[in-house]
Order: structure tokens, then sequence, then C-alpha cells
């Protein structure tokens, strides 16, 4: 059961704490979402708040979060605060009985967002984090060949995510962009890497990286690379998928064809004419590009948490797979500061780690 709502199918409330950059993709979408019904909005800036006063007059705004707290219409909260900010709003909303959608990561540690989860268990609230990504028509479509085994083993994860700007003030490059990468990986490979390092740097601001370079390693020869960097001259969002029957290569900057699917592969033969000489037999047959679903992913994760809190159903990219993300993330920037350094992602936050250390 819902923890708020006193009965079902009702319009769901909902208050949007953050109306800055991202906030307003939330307010719009959640504004048209069945089944939902904006009720008000909260940000420190006058500014902001004038912008919701104008599009969305029958919207309340404040600058008092307490305010969407003790609101009893509002049934959920969606945040889009910055990163350092979301550990303690999403805390105090699910104290108060909320339903939370935060924005990417959950929080700035493990340790938090084990709380987090646990404490929205405790007071049965929806906890969905906001990893776009997998919301995407791309990125469903190469989970649903993924899971069919189209593609074969995986033998690596590659990805490029690259950009000029924004610099985010409270956070480094690592923990702004790769939330994206990491979580659509862990979506699609269906498990965390059991090693991660990282290695960056800073160009313009000295206490944050601009640029890095993140590789894990996985079980079974797996590899994952993601090269993340808020100084390049051209947008790049760039994901190669490289498996032992057909590769993946999702453009999410291609307009036309955003997956396209390479029959394409190498294998060893042995040569009988050549009996010291190993050949590399390569295939290279043809490509096709899905049709793919173009509905806005918003649109689509909004409509997921709604269902989510009248189902009580977990949330695609809910506790578990952020706090995979977050513990992934936190252990590539502590390799970013010691230079490169190899962490071992034993902790618990990785179940499936974990279960494989216990048996
Ligand atoms: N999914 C995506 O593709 C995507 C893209 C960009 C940003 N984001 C995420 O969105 C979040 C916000 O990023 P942004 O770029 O919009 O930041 P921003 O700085 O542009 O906006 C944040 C807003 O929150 C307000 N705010 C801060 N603390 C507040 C508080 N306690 N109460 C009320 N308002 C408060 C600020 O006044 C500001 O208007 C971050 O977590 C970021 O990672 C996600």
């Amino acid at each position: 059961m819902p923890c708020v709502m006193e009965e079902m199918f009702v319009d769901v409330g909902i208050g949007v704490v953050g109306c800055g950059y991202w906030g307003p993709n939330l307010v719009r979408n959640l504004a048209q979402t069945r089944g939902a019904k904006l009720l008000a909005c909260c940000d420190l800036e006058t500014s902001r708040l004038d912008w919701v006063r104008q599009g969305y007059p029958a919207v309340k705004v404040t600058a008092d979060f307490q305010e969407l707290l003790g609101d009893k219409q509002i049934d959920a909260i969606a945040i889009a605060t910055p990163i350092s900010t979301h550990y303690a709003l999403v805390k105090q909303a699910l104290k108060a009985g909320k339903h939370v959608l935060v924005a990417k990561p959950l929080a700035q540690s493990v340790a938090e967002c084990q709380e987090l989860q646990a404490l929205a268990v405790r007071n049965n609230c929806v906890l969905l984090v906001d990893h776009t990504f997998l919301y995407t028509g791309a990125v469903r479509k190469i989970k649903e060949l993924m899971d069919a085994g189209d593609l074969g083993d995986i033998y690596y994860y590659d990805s490029v995510r690259i950009n000029l700007g924004l610099f985010q003030h409270d956070t480094n490059v690592i923990w702004d962009l790769a939330p994206h990468d990491i979580a659509i990986m862990i979506h699609l490979l269906g498990m965390v890497p059991e090693r991660v390092l990282a290695v960056g740097a800073s160009h313009v601001n000295e206490q944050v990286e601009n640029i890095a370079y993140v590789t894990m390693m996985f079980r079974e020869r797996l590899l994952a690379h993601l090269h993340v960097n808020w100084l390049a001259p051209a947008k790049v969002r760039r994901t190669i998928i490289g498996g032992s029957k057909r590769m993946v290569v999702y453009d999410d900057m291609d307009m036309s064809e955003k997956v396209k699917i390479y029959d394409s592969g190498a294998k060893l033969s042995n040569d009988p004419a050549h009996i010291y000489r190993t050949m590399v037999e390569y295939r290279t047959g043809d490509m096709y590009a899905p049709k793919i679903d173009k509905t806005e992913a918003l649109a689509e994760e909004c409509r997921h948490f709604v269902a989510c809190i009248r189902d009580g159903a977990d949330p695609i990219s809910g506790a578990v797979l952020a706090t995979q993300v977050v513990g992934i993330i936190e252990a590539a920037d502590r390799s970013l500061k010691m230079g490169g350094s190899m962490e071992h992602l034993h902790r618990p936050f990785v179940p499936e780690i974990a279960a494989a250390a216990a048996s």
C-alpha cells in the first residue's frame, strides 16, 4: 500500500523541489502525467519561482521545503536540487511519508543510500532515482536484444560522454556524468563490476576534476570503460557494446539511427597448412538499425513513478540500482584521488558479490 494516499485511483499529488536547469523538465512532464497532479513547486531562488508562476499559474510556489512536507495533499515529491543536498532532502521527504523521485545520483555515499533505502522500505514509500536514460527507447531496445541473447556473451562496454560544460560547483565530472553510463551499464548487463580504477585531471578549477577515464573489471573477462569530460569541443554520447555474436553502437546524438546492430565478430581458426600460425577469421555481416520508441524518457519515467505508487511496485531505477551506481562512483572517485589505484568492490552494497562471497 502506498504510504500517504488514503485511497487508490485518486490523482497522486506532486510537489517539485529545485526548478533550476533540470527541474523544469520534471515540472513539465509531471504536469502532463496521467494520474498525477502537480500541486506545488519549491525553489530558493525567486526568479525560478517566477518561472513557475508564469508557466503554471495554478501551481502553488514556495521557497520553504517544509511547506511541501506539511501539505497533506502532496503524496510525492520530485527533487532536482544539487547533488550535495539530495541526502538531506530525500530523508526529510521519506520521513514525512512522501514518495520520492530524486535526480541522480541518489546521494554521495553508499552509507547514505542504504539509509535512504531502509527508510523508504520502513515507511512504505516509493523511492525512484531519475536515471533518465533507462527509460529511453534506445536503452529499452538494447535491453530487449541483450536479454534475448542476441549479442551472445558480452566482452566489453565502452562509453564516451563528453561536452563543453556545464561545470557543477559541488561535484566533479565523475559524479555528474558517469551515473548515466554506470546506471545504463548495470541495467543492461544485470551485474556490477568487481574492480574499478580511474584517473582524471582538473584544468579549470583545481578542486574539481573535469575529465576522467574510468575502467571497470567484471568476472569472466568482461571489461567496461567510460570517458567523461566537461571540456570537450563537441558533444559525444556514444556507447559500444561488444558481444560474441553481435555488437551494438548506441549514439544518442544520432537522431535517425540511435542504435545500430552489427553482425560482426572474430574467431580463431587454426590453418592446417601453417601449423604454427593461428589465423583470426573476421565476420563483417549486415548492420541494421531497429525502430526506436521516441517517447520522451522523462515522460516514461514519470508514468512509471505514478504506476509504482499505485501498484506498490519496485521502480526500474530504484534504490538498489541507485546504490550500486553510487558505490561504483565512490570507488572510482577514491581511485582518482589516489592517482589510479585499483579499488575492489567487495562491500555488501553489491548484492550479487555479497551473495557470491557468502557462498
Ligand atoms: N537526468 C539528467 O539528465 C540530468 C541533467 C542535469 C542535471 N541532473 C541532476 O539534476 C539535479 C539538479 O541539477 P541542475 O543542473 O538542475 O542544478 P541547478 O543548480 O541548475 O538547479 C538546482 C535548483 O535547486 C534549487 N535549490 C537548491 N537547494 C534547494 C533547497 N534546499 N530548497 C529548494 N530549492 C533548492 C536552486 O535554487 C536551483 O534553482 C542534480 O542532481 C543533477 O545531477 C540530471
